[in-house]
């Protein structure tokens, strides 16, 4: 059982893994040519291991080494053997079809929920070309004998690629040739990868002939899996803002990305390269506005797998309708009714309209436990309850079918900024902006608005590993602390906490903020207004870069006492050439049109709201700044901290050059 936590905000770069279907060709492309064949970026799930473990039985030898699975193809095929491909049905029909073909007695097994799944889909075309197979009950477990397999040619009666790759492999191991005619176009690995096996394939207009061939061992270089990727992009259209690399955009496994953005989702496409499946791209998907949108019967082989996911994001938007969804009944579990079933436990609604899903707008989400065990399904629950209350999961284990590091993903970096309102803050796109440029790792940034009894529980039992706060957390964050650094230390605050030490770094992304803007501070007299936790760390930095700095505060003590501590002077009226206000609102008279009006430069450390300072500085033609910058530099030197990297100035200048290109053109 795992707790899922409501997420609030998620910017993030999480990494998907090599591709389920095209690995499991791989494996089996392998076992039936000659000589060695070596995959590149495999996945490494369940469903693939079961396919080593059915090669191996079959014959052929399999190493999984450095990421790689090395496939020594079967120089004799076993007779009598009992395959069990537990929960994949593609192994299952695949098998099928390719041992149809090479005139040996076999038996297909699989698992409870596979054993339910259609078989004779599968068995019915083969037996048509002269295959030898029966089924029990239409089911699992099939058994094949030995039989004369003929050329074929045949029309596709479902839209399913894995019926179509049975029926092409059946006439690959029988060395004959096949014809098919698909109403739909399905996913084509099968026949790209035969390609790079030897084999020769001509696909024309829904016309897809498969010469008589032998297969030859080759290199295959897996891309990743765009159904994978596709829930973490999900968390990213609901929640903020999540990049995957590498992934494959095959125009037939692309349906959901597609989809999206014909609806107004913000998908964008990066770093393009050709692959033999297609093209692969770094995504990145941003929380959207997606408005009401139909699928048609045609587009569903292109984003089958995907569906449950496409369901779940246009409830919390505008709603969809899905023609032609019966397939779905026949999956892990039944997707169909999984997925009216986990609406409703979210509060939202689904229905089935003859062959249609009809999904309703609106959904606010509720808390809800969820129990399944197909792994898509689980996925799914934990997109919806993130993205709404949190829950409970039970069966989350079964995500080991088909991408093992789903969850792991999500947990391995986990950074957040604690606020009481951060609907407006910067602070995920920033942190993001710079991790995914300092950094090959996957992480999470989330901005938790939290009411003060939030933030103490969260603090006692913080599952982060690094934590950000603003206003009005910062003392709290230094309370927590076990140890401070330096400057935390004298400022009794922090503005971050990372294995229990607490830092500020407002002040030195105050001083980073300046340098780049030209600013020298060195012999400079400025003015501080604000003896909170930003203030005081502005004021230390500035006086240890070498400015006569003064501080004051509404609360005079407050400026005292600190001013005591840090060794600074107490504001009393004097002329100064920096005016900064660390403060949320000012109405103190420091900021008059008299004394902005001597000051060489004026800064607001708010940023987001419209600032009556800043106004008023422009008015006088007086330099003047807010605090965005700051905001910026002082995440750059928390994220340089986290992963133990020096200060570096022109880097730091360059990456928020970018940030502004990215984010504010
Ligand atoms: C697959 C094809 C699809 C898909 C499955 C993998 C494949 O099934 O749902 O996850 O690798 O060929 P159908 O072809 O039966 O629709």
């Amino acid at each position: 059982m795992i707790k899922v936590e409501r997420a609030q905000t998620l910017h993030a770069v999480l990494s998907a893994k090599g591709d389920k279907s095209v690995t499991l060709r791989a494996v089996l492309l392998g076992a039936l040519s000659k000589g060695q064949t070596v995959i590149n970026n495999p996945l490494l799930a369940k469903d693939v291991f079961s396919a080593i473990e059915c090669v191996k039985k079959l014959g052929a030898t399999v190493a999984v080494e450095g990421g790689k699975i090395v496939v020594t193809g079967a120089k004799k095929i076993n007779d009598g053997v009992i395959f069990n491909c537990e929960n994949s049905g593609t192994l299952a029909r695949l098998l099928i079809g390719a041992l149809s073909g090479l005139g040996v007695n076999a038996t297909v097994v699989g698992d409870s929920s596979l054993s339910k799944r259609p078989m004779e889909r599968v068995c019915a075309p083969l037996r048509m070309r002269g295959a030898k197979i029966e089924s029990e009950g239409g089911c699992l477990p099939v058994r094949i004998y030995p039989a004369s397999l003929s050329d074929f040619e045949y029309e596709m009666q479902v839209d399913s690629a894995q019926v179509k790759s049975a029926i092409i492999l059946s006439g690959v191991t029988s060395n004959t040739k096949t014809v098919i005619h698909e109403k739909n176009p399905t996913r084509d690995h099968t026949e790209k990868m035969l390609c790079d096996f030897g084999a020769f394939v001509n696909a024309c207009d829904g016309v897809i002939t498969v010469e008589k061939c032998s297969l030859t061992g080759c290199k295959i270089d897996v891309p990743n899996d765009p159904s994978s990727a596709a829930f973490y992009l999900g968390l990213g259209l609901l929640l903020g803002e999540v990049s995957t690399k590498r992934i494959m955009i095959n125009p037939l496994r692309d349906g959901f990305y597609r989809a999206l953005l014909k609806a107004g989702a913000r998908i964008e496409y990066t770093n393009k390269v050709h692959n033999s499946y297609g093209v692969v791209a770094d995504v990145t998907a941003y929380k959207s506005n997606i408005s009401y949108f139909e699928i048609e019967e045609g587009e569903i082989p292109t984003l089958i797998d995907e569906i449950p996911l496409i369901a779940i994001i246009s409830a919390f938007n505008g709603g969809c309708l899905i023609k032609g969804v019966n397939e779905l009944r026949f999956k892990e579990s039944d997707r169909l009714k999984g997925i009216v079933e986990l609406l409703s436990l979210a509060g939202g609604k689904a229905q089935i309209i003859d062959n249609s899903l009809r999904v309703y707008a609106g959904l606010n989400g509720n808390y809800f436990e969820y129990q399944s065990d197909d792994h898509r399904m689980i996925m799914c629950a934990y997109i919806l309850q993130s993205a709404s209350k949190g829950g409970k999961l039970n069966g989350e284990e079964c995500v080991a079918v088909s991408f093992p590091t789903f969850f792991e993903g999500l947990q391995k970096n986990k950074l957040c900024l604690i606020g009481k309102d951060l609907s407006l803050s910067l602070s995920g796109k920033m942190h993001k902006h710079i991790l995914s440029n300092l950094s090959q790792e996957d992480f999470t940034y989330q901005m938790l608005s939290l009411t003060e009894d939030e933030v103490n529980e969260f603090l006692k039992k913080c599952a982060y590993k690094a934590i950000n706060a603003t206003i009005p957390y910062k003392e709290k964050l230094f309370l927590s602390a076990k140890e401070q650094s330096k400057s935390s230390y004298i400022c009794e605050c922090a503005n971050y906490l990372l294995q229990n030490k607490g830092y500020t770094t407002d002040g030195e992304g105050l001083l980073l903020a300046l340098k780049y803007r030209g600013e020298r501070v060195i012999n400079k007299s400025v003015c501080v207004y604000g003896a909170g936790g930003a203030g005081r760390s502005i004021a230390l930095a500035l006086k240890n870069a070498g400015a006569k700095v003064y501080v004051a505060n509404r609360t005079a003590s407050k400026a005292v006492d600190f001013c005591k501590r840090a060794g600074l002077c107490v504001y009393n009226g004097e002329e100064c050439d920096i005016l900064i206000n660390a403060t949320s609102n000012v109405t103190d008279d420091l900021f008059s049109e008299k004394s902005v009006c001597k000051a060489q430069t004026v800064i607001d450390i708010n940023y987001n709201k419209d600032c009556a300072l800043i106004s008023l500085a422009n008015k006088l033609g007086v330099k003047a700044y807010d605090g965005k910058d700051m905001l910026f530099f002082q995440a750059y030197i928390c994220d340089c901290i986290l992963l133990n990297k020096g200060i570096n100035e022109e880097l730091a200048f360059e990456l928020y050059s970018k940030y502004k290109v990215k984010y504010e053109n």
